[in-house]
């Protein structure tokens, strides 16, 4: 489907781009321009926008969506605590021995 009609931009070349995007890096901030930047294009009337912005958001929740782990893959924050804890247990915090400290 024609989105843009003044760059002659279809939904699946800016969806292959959104992905293309969140592929290199996940977390950026996908917006319009960006987009636009990576088809060596320019936004005239600015008319497409919006459903720029609607193709964006689609295909990030989708992408997110499937790169989701299962809740039981998860490491919520104590076990997660709980485990760096018991690795540092036993281990010297400073490379010096006790002799050496100053208090
Ligand atoms: S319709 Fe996209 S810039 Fe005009």
């Amino acid at each position: 489907m024609l989105v843009c009609q003044c760059n002659m931009i279809t939904s699946k070349e800016i969806e292959d781009i959104v992905l293309d995007l969140l592929t290199a890096d996940p977390w950026q901030l996908v917006v319009p321009a960006k987009v636009y930047a990576e088809l060596n294009r320019r936004a005239k009337c600015s008319g497409c926008v919006p459903n720029v912005v609607d193709i964006i958001v689609r295909v990030t929740e989708k992408y997110h969506a499937q790169q989701a782990h299962q809740p039981a893959e998860l490491v919520t924050l104590q076990s997660g605590l709980e485990k760096l804890k018991k690795q540092r247990n036993g281990v010297r915090r400073e490379r010096r021995s006790t002799s050496h400290r100053a208090a």
